[in-house]
């Protein structure tokens, strides 16, 4: 089946507190996995799943992304003069099969009003969201968590996102699910809590990152007031749409990466460092030793 949806919009404009001091000057969502901007893998996942327009949405500090996506004509020069044009091979692909728009979330209003800024371009066709900082790595291509969630927009015919069953200790750093299931691994769902307390969560199904909705998922963000934490929340504009035109969850088999979340970016630095031509064997022995090393202690 041919993916219908062809815009997608990545909302990279949040402060990267959580990295600070590093995201300081450099922006979270290009601090490297191994040598790839996280951004980066985020846009292919896009690209792979049939998306055309990559809508980013980004704020103040932030013009490197929108240069990462750019023609650098020097640099291009250069490296092509030196027979290197193969290290920017990867960015050059990616920028040659989509376009790449970019738009400013003025105010850090939330994760709700930041989409809600892709509104002029998007307009009332349906669209995919993909955060800045989450990295999901398919088995294989079937498997682009993207193209899925698509593929469940056209079969359901209503919103689509992504869940994944957390420890119960680890529901307050998601958006929580409440909802039916209707098949295996699809829930119908009726609410959507952002970020409860262990004790008040409706179930441990949470939000990882991932989300098709149908275009009237703006008439309600625009119309929200402002939610957990004082911001317009993604997850509100979903209990809306959830409880009006309908909204579906559905389990993924790609391993995520947190790339937001230190741990979690590590993990990923080690995982693509074990897959890169450059680092497998140097790192694969480093750890050999480094788990005898531990396992001494
Ligand atoms: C955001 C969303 C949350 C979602 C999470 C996934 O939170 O608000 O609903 O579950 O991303 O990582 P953040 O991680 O930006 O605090």
């Amino acid at each position: 089946m041919q993916n219908q949806i062809k815009k997608a919009v990545i909302p990279a404009a949040g402060l990267g507190t959580r990295f600070l001091p590093a995201t300081k000057t450099v922006p979270k969502e290009l601090l490297p996995i191994v040598d790839i901007p996280t951004i980066l893998l985020i846009a292919e996942e896009a690209v792979q799943a049939g998306i055309e327009d990559i809508i980013l949405v980004s704020g103040r500090q932030k013009s490197a992304i929108e240069d990462l996506f750019d023609i650098s004509v020097e640099l291009e020069q250069l490296l092509e003069t030196k027979g290197e044009m193969h290290r920017l091979d990867r960015v050059k692909k990616l920028r040659d099969s989509a376009n790449f728009i970019s738009i400013r979330q003025k105010q850090a209003l939330g994760l709700g009003h930041a989409v809600n800024t892709a509104y002029p371009i998007i307009g009332n066709q349906a669209f995919a969201v993909l955060l800045g900082d989450e990295i999901m790595v398919p088995k294989s291509a079937d498997e682009n968590v993207t193209l899925q969630l698509a593929k469940g927009f056209a079969e359901f015919g209503a919103s689509c996102v992504s869940m994944m069953a957390v420890p119960k200790d680890q529901v307050s750093k998601y958006g929580i699910l409440k909802g039916e299931m209707v098949k295996d691994e699809v829930m119908k769902v009726e609410d959507v809590v952002e970020k409860p307390a262990a004790d008040k969560a409706p179930s441990n199904w949470a939000l990882p990152g991932r989300y098709v909705f149908s275009g009237q998922l703006f008439d309600h963000l625009k119309n929200l007031k402002p939610g957990r934490g004082g911001e317009i929340q993604l997850t509100d504009g979903m209990t809306a749409i959830a409880q009006s035109e309908g909204l579906f969850a559905q389990t993924f088999s790609a391993k995520r990466y947190d790339a937001g979340d230190k741990l979690g970016y590590l993990k990923a630095q080690i995982e693509f460092g074990l897959d890169h031509p450059e680092t497998a064997e140097g790192l694969k022995s480093y750890l050999k030793d480094l788990s005898t090393r531990l396992g001494a202690n």
